[in-house]
């Protein structure tokens, strides 16, 4: 397995397995790497030739009051994890190679409105444009990205659509802790108690999930599931939200394809989780 820091050395070794006729699946990360990150290079490694990893902290997505600086690093752990799924290449940039005087950003309409992109007004301009460069950089066939990180998904699909990238983008489902947490970079926040609490995240979506069905109104819904987080003293709804799969609008029923997400605050520390519910397929 080989890294690198510049873009100049990444597109070398990219321009090379082209010319060689060798497809490239791009798993892009901000590091800690944990199962969930596995995963998605688990399935980059059986679908492609080559496999390229980022692991790169990306300043442009975090706000200006959020944990950019306390965001959660260790590079030879993730160099360990990657070797281990067997990707060929970890790109590890430093900000100044990524942006140096940089001010051209990639801004997606609508969709960045509601849930993350409500609370988080920066944040998927920040990961469209990282997002776009890296998909330049490693010029992958196929970019491979978490369900855990719905709206995200759902963003950079309809970006690779707008913007006519010559890519696959392949959604892979939520890795989850043996008692449900969804696995997080940012759970190694958590103290004890609080690891407890966050347990609540999952507990309310299964109980939402249990409830829906074809035509329910979305209002009785969403109250099963604030309920069951209000149960716990240390949660602070951020949101809690069903919207069109697709559009990541509101809608008032269950009706078509639509993604109940969720963000809550344990502490001082932001989770979110979700579940996906397609009334054609899983009624
Ligand atoms: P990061 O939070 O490191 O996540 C990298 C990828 O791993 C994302 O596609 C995310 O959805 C996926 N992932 C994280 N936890 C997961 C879990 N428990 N199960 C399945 N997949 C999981 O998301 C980002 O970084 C950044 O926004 C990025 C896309 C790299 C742009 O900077």
């Amino acid at each position: 397995m080989q890294t690198t820091t510049t873009i100049e050395e990444t597109r070398k070794l990219v321009k090379d397995w082209k010319r060689q006729g060798l497809t490239i699946g791009l798993v892009p990360t901000m590091g800690y790497l944990h199962e969930g990150h596995a995963s998605l290079i688990a399935r980059a490694r059986k679908e492609n030739d080559r496999v390229v990893v980022s692991v790169f902290v990306n300043p442009t997505q975090f706000g200006p009051n959020e944990d950019l600086e306390a965001y959660p690093r260790d590079f030879a752990h993730d160099c360990r994890l990657c070797e281990e799924q067997g990707a060929d290449l970890v790109f590890h940039p430093e900000p100044e190679e990524m942006y140096q005087d940089a001010c051209t950003y990639v801004n997606i309409r609508t969709l960045s409105d509601t849930l993350c992109g409500k609370s988080r007004p920066v944040h998927f301009s920040g990961v469209c444009t990282v997002v776009s460069k890296l998909f330049h950089i490693a010029a992958p066939d196929r970019a491979y990205f978490g369900e855990k990180d719905a709206q995200q998904l759902a963003i950079i699909k309809k970006m690779v659509k707008d913007l006519d990238f010559d890519l696959e983008v392949v959604g892979c489902p939520i890795i989850r802790e043996a008692d449900g947490l969804a696995k997080s970079s940012r759970n190694t926040y958590l103290n004890a108690q609080e690891r407890q609490a966050a347990l609540c995240l999952s507990r309310a979506l299964q109980k939402g999930k249990a409830l829906a069905k074809p035509g329910l109104d979305t209002k009785t819904l969403k109250n099963v599931i604030r309920e069951e987080i209000e149960k716990e003293p240390l949660a602070r709804i951020d949101y809690v939200e069903t919207v069109d799969a697709l559009t990541m609008q509101p809608v008032e029923a269950i009706d078509r394809p639509v993604l109940t997400a969720i963000a809550v605050y344990i502490g001082k520390t932001r989770l979110i989780d979700n579940f996906s519910y397609d009334p054609e397929v899983q009624a």
